[in-house]
């Protein structure tokens, strides 16, 4: 069959490794893909909010197949769209998206299935005065979020008393994020240690996916502004089966009992973003897709046929499926351009030693230029390895994140490090 990837990041890359080698692949379309997924299949320029585009392209194509890769053409409901032509979906139609695309809509959820969460209140932008009270009645510092989609942006932890009002005033006053900061969460800080967690649902049955920790900010020792992501280990070392099982217990299960009794159909991917504090796991957040750089160490640990599962997924028989996962570690490092997240040079060549050993590259932000690949964006390409032991496979990401050379090249040196 033929199988149509939208996004065009690490993440995807990563995907439409497992995707190409399907046998059940015949053609693999990516829009808009990368050069890396340009190898893998044929990357398209095919826009995915332009749902009349996406109708032609998967009519004259054959498509059979679409799996979504980024949260915007969910929650903009690509997915229902596509299943009302009849083709096989991996991601939630929009309803099951409110899950990440309005925090409002997912903390009233967890607090009515009574899903271990921070602490918290909804306001709206004309409650400045209530929303004051109540981040006053909170010990700092205080989370404050706004509550539509902010490219991860969205969410200001405040430290001091005058920062928790000039931020509730610039979110709902002065559109800080627009009209997604109008409505705004304000919750309880929760201190502990964070993971990612993934499910993958048929809207029957779910599967739960290897965990991970990824590392958002640009400085070693969690420092600094937030990036798009700088690196993950999968699994979590610390993740034992007591701390899985609560998990599953207190937040899995209870989130698909929900689903089922709001009548959510939810099919996809399901992110769980989990806050372990004292041994006790809380629900930070939910992302209706898979995570990135999350991806880029989740999939090459997954040894099913990916396309057999995500038709399984389509036929609502994933409860025949069984989730095979190789033994040992996973991790990837992100290699970026100096200066990153902030300005940065584009167009510098790229050069990857063809000595360069047990280690998969996902590209990320490059462009080929004739026969050259060339840096065009903050995150170059996450650099992936396997391992027996966590050190082992964090030694060959590092081998290989020295390999590569690029003008201003820089990367965390403390990936994982904090899992010894
Ligand atoms: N209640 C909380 N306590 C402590 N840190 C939090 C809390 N909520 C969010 N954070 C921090 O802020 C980050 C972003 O919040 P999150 O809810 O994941 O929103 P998004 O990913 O949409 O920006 C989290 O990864 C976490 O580091
Ligand atoms: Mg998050």
């Amino acid at each position: 069959m033929n199988v149509l990837l939208i996004g065009g990041g690490g993440r995807e890359h990563a995907m439409a490794l497992g995707i190409s080698r399907s046998p059940l692949c015949k053609k693999l379309y990516i829009a808009p893909g990368n050069t890396g997924t340009a190898s893998l299949g044929e990357n398209t320029p095919l826009k995915a909010d332009d749902f009349n585009d996406v109708y032609k392209f998967v009519n004259s194509n054959q498509i059979s197949l679409v799996v979504v890769g980024p949260e915007l053409p969910l929650v903009e409901g690509l997915a229902d769209f596509l299943n009302g032509l009849n083709i096989a979906v991996i991601g939630p139609g929009k309803g099951g998206a409110r899950l990440e695309g309005s925090k409002e809509f997912a903390k009233a959820f967890m607090d009515t299935h009574h899903i271990a969460t921070a602490d918290f209140h909804t306001f709206q932008s004309w409650e400045i005065g209530i929303a004051k009270a109540y981040a006053d009645s909170l010990s700092l510092p205080i989370v404050i979020k706004a509550s539509g989609l902010a490219a991860g942006k969205g969410v200001i932890i405040c430290e001091t008393r005058e920062d928790t009002h000039r931020t509730i005033e610039g979110m709902l006053s002065d559109n800080w994020f627009g009209l997604s900061g109008k409505t705004i969460v304000i919750e309880k800080f929760l201190k502990g240690i964070e993971m990612s967690v993934f499910a993958l649902s048929d809207g029957y049955s779910y599967k739960i996916f290897p965990n991970a920790k990824d590392y958002k900010r640009i400085g070693e020792g969690d420092t600094g502004p937030n990036t798009g992501g700088m690196g993950a280990v999968s699994p979590v070392p610390f993740a034992d089966d007591l701390l899985m099982q609560k998990i599953k217990e207190r937040i899995i299960e209870p989130t698909f009992k929900g689903l089922k009794a709001e009548e959510i159909f939810y099919s996809g991917f399901l992110f769980f973003g989990i806050m372990v504090s004292e041994g006790e796991p809380y629900l930070l957040e939910y992302n209706c897709r898979m995570g990135d750089p999350e991806s880029e160490v989740v999939f090459p640990l997954i040894e099913n046929d990916l396309v057999e599962l995500f038709m399984a997924v389509d036929a609502g028989r994933l409860d025949t499926q069984e989730i095979m996962i190789k033994p040992g570690f996973c991790t990837t490092v992100m290699l970026v351009s100096q200066g990153y997240p902030d300005e940065y040079e584009k167009g510098k060549a790229i050069t990857v030693p063809n000595t360069l050993r047990d280690v998969t590259i996902f590209h990320a932000g490059t462009k080929q230029e004739g026969d050259e690949i060339v840096t065009n964006g903050g995150r170059i390409m996450a650099l992936t390895a396997f391992g027996n032991t966590l050190e082992e496979a964090l030694s060959r990401s590092y081998a290989a994140a020295e390999l590569v050379q690029f003008e201003g090249k820089y990367y965390r040196r403390d990936i994982g490090k904090d899992l010894r």
